[in-house]
């Protein structure tokens, strides 16, 4: 049966989910005692995974001065954030909230890069107040209130100028981010003119290059090509009499979501691409990786509410919805869905739309998916689900944020916990006209 054949070949080489003796287990714990003791829908996440994940793409770019960045508006719950600081991680910030979970995480400074296209002067302060390895700079205006502010502060900026080498992704456009009519970075056209401004500027130091060119990458070639332009452009750079020192290389390098269908790149193949195209160039790579870092090491736990018989289809009908992981519903991307108690062989599956209970369509996790019979009550895990996954949610339709709980081995946590009505009510204020 295709179904059991993947688990067996594939998925259980990549995280510590796995069926032991027909229950999922998380590392040593079974799923479902912990889904007993916290109710469902939850989010838990595996330290293992997530350490595992970590080292293999520090381990990739092993023999090149290096650092990683994480990523963290991948996931930014304080438990994942110590774990990884504690395996040596940079954080890659692009808010100040962001930046103040990464600082009361225990992250120091000089390993946050700041990157996004927004940053607001307030924003740009608390770095600058706090400290900062690097600022990515997206434009010009930017890089001025930057200098100014910086003059202001009595200090120096550090800064790389994202560029945007106008490269095809290939990935889903509203996660593509390299093209020309992308709204970030700077032109690779403009790329001199703008590096001779910064020198210009007061108080920043140029210190190298910085490249995103977009997320959930399946293939290797669009890195290849844009991180050829940011070798040649480091050279031209250099001959105009800049210093460039760093090249950020970004994220997005995808994992397999469709156990079935995806095979994206080997971390190591990336690092040997790295290595290939600016190992040369004597800088200090920074790279920003999200989901491959964490998107593995987390399921979401739901329970199945009803099965419903419609004319044309069937529905499974979950207590997760798409306030929980929204992924699904905007870029339609797929999670392997998964019964906790292993399926049998001899099982037969049938075809179902996975749903959750809010009022609208978009309100679909998976259409016509093979599924092994399920019955109210049962447990199911939507795999692959740490990257975007809590951070994206929400109250809609008045349900409560979901708890995150983290494993350790044999022992799990409750890192954020489901707030009760009166935490979700009692952030609204009466205005005393209505008292
Ligand atoms: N660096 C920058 C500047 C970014 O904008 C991003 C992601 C990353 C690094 C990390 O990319 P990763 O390694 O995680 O692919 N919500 C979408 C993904 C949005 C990605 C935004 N930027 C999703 O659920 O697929």
């Amino acid at each position: 049966m295709q179904y059991c054949i993947t688990l067996g070949e594939k998925l259980q080489e990549m995280d510590h989910f796995k069926y032991q003796d027909g229950k999922l287990f998380a590392e040593k714990l079974a799923v479902e005692t912990i889904a007993d003791e916290i109710g469902t829908p939850f989010y838990l996440y595996s330290t293992a995974t997530l350490t595992h994940h970590y080292r293999t793409i520090d381990e990739a770019l092993a023999g090149l001065r290096h650092c990683v960045f994480y990523a963290m508006k991948a996931a930014s719950n304080q438990a994942i954030l110590k774990t990884l600081v504690a395996e040596g991680a940079g954080m890659d910030v692009v808010s100040s909230g962001e930046y103040a979970r990464a600082i009361a995480a225990g992250v120091s400074p000089d390993k946050i890069v700041f990157s996004g296209i927004g940053k607001t002067k307030e924003e740009i302060q608390m770095a600058l107040a706090g400290g900062i390895r690097q600022f990515n700079i997206e434009s010009e205006t930017e890089m001025k209130l930057l200098s100014s502010i910086a003059v202001e502060m009595k200090t120096t900026a550090p800064i790389t100028v994202r560029i945007n080498p106008d490269v095809d992704a290939k990935t889903h456009e509203k996660i593509s981010t390299g093209k020309a009519e992308n709204k970030f970075g700077i032109p690779i056209s403009r790329a001199r003119a703008v590096y001779a401004i910064a020198t210009e500027l007061p108080n920043l130091e140029v210190i190298g290059i910085d490249v995103h060119i977009g997320s959930q990458l399946t293939t290797l070639e669009p890195f290849e090509t844009a991180y050829k332009k940011i070798a040649d452009l480091t050279t031209v750079l250099r001959n105009d009499g800049h210093k460039i020192e760093r090249l950020d290389l970004g994220g997005g390098l995808g994992i397999p979501y469709n156990s079935l269908s995806e095979t994206p790149p080997l971390p190591s193949k990336y690092g040997e691409l790295v290595k290939r195209t600016v190992g040369h160039l004597d800088c200090e790579i920074e790279i920003e990786p999200g989901r491959l870092i964490v998107g593995n090491a987390a399921i979401l736990v739901s329970k199945v509410i009803y099965i419903k018989s419609g004319e044309e289809r069937n529905f499974l009908i979950l207590d997760a919805a798409m306030n929980d992981l929204i992924r699904p519903a905007m870029y339609d991307s797929w999670h392997d869905i998964i019964p906790i108690n292993e399926p049998l062989a001899e099982h037969e599956t049938a075809h179902i739309d996975i749903v959750g209970p809010i009022c609208e369509t978009g309100d679909t996790f998976a259409r016509q998916r093979l599924m092994p019979p399920l019955i109210s009550g049962d447990l199911v895990a939507f795999r692959s689900a740490g990257a975007y996954g809590a951070v994206m949610s929400s109250e809609y339709n008045s349900r409560r944020l979901i708890p995150e709980v983290m494993v350790n081995g044999d022992q799990f946590a409750i890192i954020r916990a489901r707030p009760t009505f009166d935490d979700m009510i009692n952030r609204d204020i009466i205005p005393k006209w209505l008292k």
